[in-house]
């Protein structure tokens, strides 16, 4: 079977603007920024950290068999032999090639922003939509300015959706990811209080995560919290951005996906919704009130995409929580038993 490269290298060096030396692998399987994860065939891009500067890192990427390593013109005079993809400015590159990966995809494109709860829904959404086909999503938050174009270049041109998460501690970070993202469906999960020594106030929060919309794509939707007191805000940051379809999720006696009961039991709930006037009944894999919140907007996001929302209800039931974000394990003692509920990400 002949499958498509994500990348041929003369593709690779035409997106990001830059100028093949040596002698690089004809195609690039996937991009890496970590020389720990990275495989043989993969292209390895040297970015400038906090603490590290990926360049001490390029002759440990060819060593691995990295298909080509991307570096800086400026680090390249003094390179030693290797085979490289050289550009003005890799993290700048990087941007481009994930520019043009987003513009050769026909893939429907959801972006997931919000205070908590992103890569819960993030994850969530990415499970229900590869049951509808071809999906393509980050591992873990992957949600910043780095993260955000590493996973646009990584998507394959093939894909049929792509899920994305975007995060930000400043006002101002969402507006160019978004710009690179171009979603169709944009979900905002919630406003809460987070980061704001660096906002200073909840409506500037707000108005930070509805940067989102500048992005959306011309006739896309945004999926919004019901019971937020900032829904009002976000709805009309969203009709100003253009966005038509706004569809609201919540227990909020007008949202559009409505919750109508969860049960909650220690290892899942059982939740009872109204997805745009259909009832639907289904189980979470895990437990707690969040998810069945989250698992609304994946519902409304979901169908926005065009999935089956029966389907999609079915699927949520076997999703899990991601490691360390409320996942629940039961260990064996010689004296007994107990529950461990893991919540030590960010800890
Ligand atoms: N809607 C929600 N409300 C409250 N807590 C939630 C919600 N969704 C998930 N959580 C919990 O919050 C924690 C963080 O969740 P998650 O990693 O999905 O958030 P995030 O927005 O991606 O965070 P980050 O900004 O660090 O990427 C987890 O413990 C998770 O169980
Ligand atoms: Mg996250």
């Amino acid at each position: 079977m002949s499958q498509q490269p994500l990348w041929t290298t003369e593709a690779l060096a035409r997106a990001m603007g830059g100028r093949l030396v040596g002698a690089p692998a004809a195609t690039v399987t996937d991009l890496s920024i970590d020389t720990r994860t990275l495989a043989a065939g993969e292209a390895y891009v040297a970015i400038k950290g906090h603490a590290h500067d990926g360049h001490a890192f390029v002759q440990a990427a060819l060593d691995k068999g990295a298909a080509v390593a991307v570096v800086s013109q400026e680090w390249a005079q003094a390179a030693p032999p290797g085979a490289y993809l050289v550009v003005a400015d890799p993290l700048k590159a990087l941007e481009k090639a994930g520019t043009v990966a987003r513009s050769r995809t026909a893939a429907k494109i959801l972006a997931v922003t919000g205070s908590i709860g992103k890569t819960s829904t993030k994850e969530a959404l990415a499970h229900v939509l590869s049951r509808e086909g071809r999906t393509h999503a980050p591992p873990k938050s992957f949600n910043n300015h780095i993260g955000v174009p590493l996973t646009l270049s990584r998507m394959p041109a093939g894909s049929q959706f792509g899920v994305f998460e975007i995060g930000m501690n400043h006002a101002g970070e969402i507006t160019p990811l978004t710009r690179m993202v171009k979603p169709d469906i944009a979900v905002i999960t919630n406003i809460e209080a987070v980061h704001i020594e660096n906002l200073g106030t909840i409506e500037a929060i707000a108005d930070a995560k509805a940067e989102i919309f500048a992005g959306v794509e011309h006739g896309g939707a945004a999926v919004l919290p019901r019971d937020s007191r900032h829904f009002e805000r976000l709805a009309r940051a969203a009709r100003a951005a253009g966005i038509e379809t706004i569809v609201s999720f919540g227990e909020h006696e007008e949202a559009d996906v409505r919750l109508l009961r969860v049960v909650l039991a220690a290892d899942c709930s059982t939740v009872y919704a109204r997805v745009m006037e259909t009832d639907v009944t289904y189980k979470l894999g895990s437990p707690g009130r969040h998810l069945a919140m989250n698992s609304l907007a994946v519902l409304a996001a979901a169908k926005l995409a065009g999935a089956d929302l029966a389907v999609a209800a079915l699927t949520l039931g076997e999703t899990r929580a991601v490691a360390g974000r409320g996942e629940r394990t039961q260990r064996r003692l010689a004296s007994g038993s107990f529950t461990l509920l893991d919540e030590s990400y960010n800890a």
